[in-house]
């Protein structure tokens, strides 16, 4: 049976990649949070991958903090970079399959079609090039990867902005949401479910781009946040171009993923259909 580690396990991602797992007898889970399997501690890595036995591993752990990582640049690179750069060649040495999630932000946003694994990335803060650079690290160490894309990640783990929609609109406070963005708001649940077939399947190696289909703005996405669990009545929710971050994000920054639909042989679901069920999962 093989022997898949899940890295990051407590994550938005890492949780719902252990809610999936059920859906695959045939493979044995060990997931592993950030105590138990630190990407800055080589020798711990290298401990649990030879106790366990790894055949693959899926890497769910990130530094994800966007704005915080253009003022402390090196704790961002430090993990996302030379963190995953260790992983990666630990697993080249044992011969370890690599699932390794990167983001939509290793692109600059100034095309006005979705993005095609090819296409070149240019990133426009730290986050996005740690990890541009984490994505390298993976190519150069290792053939036998997967680097799976993904964008605007929300699910019924963890912190994110479905919740924090819900939560102000609890306090009955007036939000004002950027339209300035445009992208594809992403399940944390169809993204598991697409690594696991990716893995369970032995699809051929490369990068793929996940995310659910459609595409809309920060604002869109709250509009139907509301519509779908029946306050849009009731909330005071504005547009805004005007809304500074710390780091520059890309405008436009859809994703192509013909590729992934292909070779699952699976249609991807819209972001409402995907929104619809986390929602019902709260
Ligand atoms: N969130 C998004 O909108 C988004 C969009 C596109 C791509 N992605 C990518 O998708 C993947 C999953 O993201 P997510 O939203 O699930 O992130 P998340 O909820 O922030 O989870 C990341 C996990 O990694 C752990 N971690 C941090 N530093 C670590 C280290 N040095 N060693 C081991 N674990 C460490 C974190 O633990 P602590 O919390 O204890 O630090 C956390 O449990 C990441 O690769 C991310 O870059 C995310």
């Amino acid at each position: 049976m093989k022997q898949i580690l899940v890295t990051g396990a407590n994550g938005q991602l890492g949780q719902s990649l252990r809610q999936k797992a059920s859906l695959y007898p045939d493979m044995n889970f060990v997931f592993c949070a950030k105590e138990d399997f630190n990407l800055e501690q080589p020798l711990q890595m290298e401990k649990v991958l030879d106790r366990h036995q790894i055949d693959v591993v899926i890497n769910a752990a990130a530094y994800t903090a966007v704005d915080q990582a253009e003022k402390e640049p090196d704790r961002a690179f430090a993990i996302n970079t030379l963190g995953v750069d260790r992983l990666a060649g630990l697993c080249a040495q044992k011969e370890i399959v690599l699932a390794h999630i990167s983001t939509d932000y290793v692109f600059d946003g100034s095309a006005s079609e979705p993005y095609s694994e090819d296409h070149g990335a240019a990133p426009l803060g730290i986050y996005g090039q740690s990890k541009h650079q984490g994505e390298m690290a993976v190519a150069q160490n290792t053939g036998n990867h997967y680097i799976i894309r993904t964008s605007w990640l929300y699910g019924p783990f963890g912190h994110n902005f479905l919740k924090t929609m819900l939560r102000l609109a609890s306090e009955g406070k007036a939000l004002s949401i950027t339209t300035d963005q445009t992208g594809s708001p992403t399940s944390t649940l169809d993204l598991a479910h697409a690594i696991l077939e990716l893995v369970s399947k032995q699809a051929p190696f490369g990068t793929y781009h996940f995310s659910n289909s459609g595409q809309t703005t920060w604002h869109g996405f709250a509009h139907e946040i509301f519509v779908q669990t029946h306050q849009i009545d009731q909330v005071q929710l504005a547009e805004t171009t005007d809304y500074p971050t710390f780091a520059k994000r890309p405008a436009y920054s859809v994703m192509d993923t013909d590729k992934i639909t292909q070779t699952l042989k699976q249609p991807i679901r819209s972001w409402q259909d995907a929104l619809a069920d986390v929602i019902k999962q709260l």
